[in-house]
């Protein structure tokens, strides 16, 4: 696996022992084995080399609470954030994984890497999403609650329209249970640079005028940043959740393994470290976005949506003139950074008093240094749960596989800016917490490092390729991208 790119990052000699462990190298991570991460690792793949920093030294994952299943089914975090995938996983690691497993790693347990845990377990037809989007189904109380427990008034209410993997509409798990649940199928997100993703917090969110939630041990407000519909406060509440819902816990961690978890998770960086054409994508001519080192170094929560300190900064000459590879990223950071195009429809974006259309680039959106999340509260309505003919023509087809849910707004509600009071989603997103009609088909944006180890992309996975998201992209706002935009877009993209 592991090719000789280490040459090319730092320019030593490969001695004759390192060129045999690298061939020991573990890949995927098995809760329990005890690896040793090294300080700085980088791992290949055809699309290029990921860098992996642990910013406190090597960690020994022997009995650590991050590396150790903590519950009953024998998961750990590891298992759904694997290093060598970007803190995520991939779903050809995870069809990998299936084959060289007959089904049993614990990534695959019922609870919610099936699509619902009352189909048969040995199927792999149970666990399509997972295998085939790399998505993990996500169960939420319906309707939501407060956190002293009481339901919070919601403005909706919601229908079941298409049930293809059966949990919805199940009486055991689904919305008409005992215990009414909500299931959406999403994609593990990054568990790294995490100090950029919990960075800020305002009082009030901006996009939608309403409170932000408060950080729960420091009662600060948080970036409401976290999860795709910024469910969980703090890295603290979500290492909670995580081990209480994804391992299933029937006790609570102790203080000692919560801590152990946030400290690994906030020292653990990872970016693109080099491109089988381009080499390595740090160092001369590059910006001091690129790699690793640099996410440790930079300071958080500086907006990048501005020509003089732009959010992935700028290739200078030396890059432009290289390469033609290296040329193409240059470009397409340019075209990330400047090029126009009619934002049109985006709620939460053109309803907070922007205008609607607006003429604006990619970073308007995506305006936070380093990571490319939004520095304010990150949901918004982009049209990848609720746009099928702007997604994938099939969403609504029989041979979808995702849910699709009706959504119905209360007269009294604000409505929806753009969809009005009767909704069609695969996810409603923010609104399935926060129980507001603007809010269906929000979702927060996530970081846009290490893409190219943890394919496929948005939430839902419903970009199988970062093609797939350029081209989303194109259909979504008429941006008239030529060929070669398209390309250099795409490279640029996968270099981060
Ligand atoms: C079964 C797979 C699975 C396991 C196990 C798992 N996660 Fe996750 N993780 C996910 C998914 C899926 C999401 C996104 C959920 C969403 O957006 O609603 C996520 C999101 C996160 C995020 C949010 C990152 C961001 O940018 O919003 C963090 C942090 C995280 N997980 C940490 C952990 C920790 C810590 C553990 C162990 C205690 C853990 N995860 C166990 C699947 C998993
Ligand atoms: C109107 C705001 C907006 C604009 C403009 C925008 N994005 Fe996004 N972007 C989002 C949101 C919201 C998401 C999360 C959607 C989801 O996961 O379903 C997202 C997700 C992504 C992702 C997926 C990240 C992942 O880890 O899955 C990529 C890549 C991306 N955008 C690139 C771009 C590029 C390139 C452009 C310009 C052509 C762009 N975006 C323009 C709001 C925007």
């Amino acid at each position: 696996m592991r090719k000789l790119l280490t040459v090319l990052v730092f320019g030593i000699a490969l001695t004759l022992s390192a060129q045999y462990q690298s061939s020991l190298k573990t890949t995927w991570i098995e809760p329990g084995s005890g690896v040793i991460l090294p300080e700085f690792d980088t791992y290949d793949s055809i699309d290029g080399t990921l860098g992996v920093l642990n910013a406190s030294g090597q960690v020994n994952t022997d009995q650590h609470a991050f590396f150790t299943p903590l519950g009953t089914n024998g998961r750990a975090c590891v298992n759904c954030h694997q290093p060598v995938y970007g803190m995520s996983v991939s779903a050809v690691s995870l069809q990998r994984r299936w084959v060289e497993t007959d089904g049993k790693d614990p990534v695959f347990a019922a609870i919610d890497g099936s699509n619902c845990p009352s189909l048969p377990q040995n199927l792999q037809a149970s666990h399509s999403l997972l295998l085939q989007r790399g998505l993990i189904r996500i169960p939420l109380t319906w309707p939501p609650k407060n956190a002293d427990g009481s339901p919070k008034p919601v403005e909706f209410s919601i229908e079941v329209v298409r049930d293809p993997a059966g949990c919805n509409t199940n009486a055991q798990y689904g919305v008409k249970s005992s215990d009414p649940t909500i299931s959406v199928y999403r994609r593990p997100r990054m568990a790294a640079n995490l100090k950029y993703v919990v960075a800020g917090g305002q009082r009030i969110v901006l996009k939608t005028g309403t409170l932000a939630d408060l950080d729960p041990d420091t009662k600060l407000p948080v970036s409401m940043n976290l999860m795709s519909d910024a469910r969980e406060p703090s890295l603290r509440a979500q290492a909670i959740s995580a081990i209480m819902g994804h391992e299933q816990a029937r006790i609570l961690p102790s203080l000692k393994q919560l801590d152990q978890i946030v400290e690994f998770e906030s020292q653990v960086y990872v970016a693109q470290a080099a491109h089988i054409f381009g080499g390595p994508v740090m160092g001369e001519g590059a910006p001091p976005a690129m790699g690793a080192a640099n996410l440790r170094d930079r300071k958080a929560g500086v907006l990048g949506d501005n020509d003089y300190d732009p959010v992935f900064g700028q290739f200078n000459a030396a890059w432009k003139g290289n390469s033609n590879f290296r040329a193409s990223v240059a470009r397409g950071s340019d075209l990330f950074m400047n090029r126009q195009f009619w934002l049109r429809d985006a709620a939460h974006i053109n309803s907070i008093g922007l205008g609607n259309p607006i003429k604006r680039t990619c970073a308007t959106c995506h305006n936070a240094q380093m990571t490319g999340q939004d520095l304010s509260a990150g949901w918004v309505d982009v049209g990848t749960t609720n746009f099928p003919t702007w997604t994938e023509p099939s969403t609504w087809a029989d041979t979808s596989e995702l849910p699709v849910f009706k959504v119905t707004c209360a007269k009294t509600a604000d409505p929806h800016p753009y969809l009005g009071r009767v909704i069609y989603t695969t996810d409603p997103g923010r609104a399935l917490i926060s129980g507001k009609c603007n809010d269906v088909g929000s979702i927060v944006m996530q970081q846009l490092r290490g893409l190219a180890a943890r394919a496929p992309y948005f939430a839902n996975g419903s970009a199988k390729s970062l093609r797939e998201v350029v081209d989303f992209y194109d259909r979504r706002f008429d941006m008239k991208l030529t060929d070669q935009e398209k390309v250099d877009l795409i490279t640029f993209l996968g270099v981060l």
